[in-house]
């Protein structure tokens, strides 16, 4: 509004100028009539309106504390930090996606790679908000800037230095959206011992039988990575299981196929259904809420007691308890992965019968302080007294390309957390694979 006086006094002010130009001033005339009222401006709060009502800002954004995107702390403990900042804060994200910052390592003058996948220093930060996703708010002050999405291009995957990516093309790529954040992170090797170049995983396919890690090496080289309690891919692994990409494909009896929801339906279908419970709509969350699963063309009368549910789900929970078993066969007595039962730090606590989370039991003074096993790796940085618990513990056995491949499936199929839900197919394909590929005989 300020600005449009502003402007009328300009234009009147330059009206006088003119008038300025011409002869004396004759005596002033009489006044005319009144002219006509103006037609109404534009006014500004009217699309507002289009927003902030109660039924569309303010409904979602009650909905959006339900949101682990708006309850959740990581991007306060991580802002500042380059690498995490990409999928967990607002800024770090809008910039990767819009500069398209690409997820390959490239190799520095120092002989060492490093992942381009970083924001910059200035954009390290920012609470997951609306604008994270719509990042168009306020642009135009009109209905339509919620549209477009931050990201709906196909996903280059960071797990695999870009050498795979994922598509939901299903409405207009949506579900990219969503996979650019949930999607696994790469294993890396040790920038000590070797390049910090992502692990082959292809080898750990085709050469199961190789030795991976020598414990009797240790945290030398030839060894390329020294296993610690947090040798894993992240978080986000539904993004590649949904898409049916990126597990080590072990051949075995069963082909690397998806099930139909990978190509007819998207994050949101399911996600951001009909509100039901604390589920749907802005909460992003679909436990408890079946409302996008009974829709038109999917599912009639699907709910946690149908058998496609309680079959598929009891089936997978059975293939993640076999393959932990074999994995953990190579601790002896002792398991080597690690167990919590506490739902708080365990996010996938009862989806396997041991409660494993995917991180190794490995001695961590802050990270893993009851770990079982010692840790290989450099201990410079702890105290005496961390030094002598670690080294009465027993040395971490050696890992086989299998066993290292086998740990990344069973993180990738656990994380998932549907348990088979996301990509049936997949999931019991890596899974059955993997476990064949470890019961053959060497
Ligand atoms: C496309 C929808 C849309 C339109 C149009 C729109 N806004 Fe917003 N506005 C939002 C959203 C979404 C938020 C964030 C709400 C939240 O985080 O809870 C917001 C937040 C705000 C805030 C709070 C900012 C803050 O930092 O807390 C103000 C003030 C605001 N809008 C003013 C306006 C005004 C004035 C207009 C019209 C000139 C307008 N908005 C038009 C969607 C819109
Ligand atoms: C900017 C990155 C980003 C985008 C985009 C994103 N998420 Fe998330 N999401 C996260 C992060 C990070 C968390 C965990 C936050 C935390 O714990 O601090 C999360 C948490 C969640 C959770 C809760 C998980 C739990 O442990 O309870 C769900 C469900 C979810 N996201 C679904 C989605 C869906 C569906 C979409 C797409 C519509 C989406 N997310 C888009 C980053 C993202
Ligand atoms: C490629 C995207 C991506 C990157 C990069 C990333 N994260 Fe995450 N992270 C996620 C997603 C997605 C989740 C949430 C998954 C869920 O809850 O389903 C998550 C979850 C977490 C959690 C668990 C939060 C909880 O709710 O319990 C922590 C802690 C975390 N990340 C820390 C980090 C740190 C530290 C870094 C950097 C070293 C990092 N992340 C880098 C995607 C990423
Ligand atoms: C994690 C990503 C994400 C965040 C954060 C997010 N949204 Fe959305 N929003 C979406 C997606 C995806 C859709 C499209 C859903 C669909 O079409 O099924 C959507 C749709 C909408 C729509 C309907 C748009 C239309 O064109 O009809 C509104 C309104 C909206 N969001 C408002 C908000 C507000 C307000 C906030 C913050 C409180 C917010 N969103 C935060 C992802 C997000
Ligand atoms: C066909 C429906 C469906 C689709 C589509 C779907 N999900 Fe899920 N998702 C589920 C179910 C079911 C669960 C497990 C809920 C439970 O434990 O009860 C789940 C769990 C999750 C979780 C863990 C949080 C939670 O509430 O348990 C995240 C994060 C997640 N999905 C992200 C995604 C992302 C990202 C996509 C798209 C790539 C996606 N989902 C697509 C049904 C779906």
């Amino acid at each position: 509004m300020k600005n449009l006086f502003k402007l009328f006094s300009v234009l009147v002010a330059a009206g006088f100028l003119f008038a300025s130009c011409e002869g004396p001033m004759g005596p002033a005339g009489k006044d005319g009539a009144n002219g006509a009222d103006g037609a109404d401006g534009q006014d500004a709060n009217e699309t507002c309106k289009e927003c902030h009502t109660p039924d569309v800002v303010d409904a979602i954004a009650v909905q959006f504390e339900l949101s682990k995107h708006s309850y959740g702390e990581v991007d306060f403990e991580e802002a500042g930090n380059t690498g995490c900042t990409p999928c967990h804060a607002s800024e770090a994200f809008k910039y990767v996606c819009a500069n398209n910052i690409p997820s390959t390592f490239v190799k520095g003058s120092n002989g060492k790679y490093a992942n381009q996948y970083v924001a910059t220093p200035a954009t390290a930060l920012g609470e997951l908000t609306c604008s994270t996703c719509h990042s168009s708010l306020h642009t135009t002050y009109a209905g339509t800037d919620f549209s477009p999405l931050t990201n709906t291009a196909a996903v280059s995957m960071t797990m695999w230095a870009g050498a795979k990516s994922i598509n939901i093309a299903s409405d207009g790529g949506m579900g990219n959206l969503c996979v650019k954040c949930h999607q696994p992170r790469p294993l890396t090797t040790s920038s000590t011992l070797t390049d910090g170049r992502v692990v082959d995983y292809d080898s750990l396919k085709t050469y199961p039988a190789i030795t991976f890690y020598d414990n009797v090496v240790g945290n030398r080289a030839p060894n390329k990575v020294v296993p610690s309690y947090r040798t894993h891919v992240h978080y986000g692994t539904v993004g590649a299981i949904y898409a049916g990409i990126g597990g080590v494909e072990f051949p075995g009896s069963l082909a690397y196929e998806s099930s139909p929801h990978t190509a007819t339906a998207s994050c949101q279908d399911c996600h951001m259904a009909s509100i039901s419970g604390r589920a749907g709509g802005h909460t992003f969350n679909v436990k408890g809420n079946f409302n996008g699963c009974n829709t038109t063309n999917c599912h009639t009368g699907l709910s946690s007691s149908s058998d496609l549910w309680t079959a598929t789900r009891s089936s997978v929970k059975t293939l993640l308890d076999q393959l932990a078993a074999k994995i953990n066969e190579v601790g002896g007595a002792t398991p080597i992965l690690h167990t919590e039962t506490d739902p708080e730090a365990n996010l996938w606590a009862g989806n396997t019968t041991g409660n494993w989370d995917g991180y190794l039991n490995i001695y961590d003074p802050s990270s893993n302080p009851g770990g079982a096993w010692k840790n290989p790796g450099n201990t410079n940085s702890y105290t005496q007294a961390q030094k002598d618990i670690n080294n009465a513990l027993p040395t971490f056995p050696s890992l086989t390309n299998g066993i290292m491949g086998a740990m990344i499936n069973f993180q990738m199929c656990l994380r998932e957390y549907s348990l088979g839900i996301h990509n049936t197919k997949y999931t019991k394909a890596l899974l059955t694979n993997t476990l064949e590929t470890l019961n053959a005989p060497v």
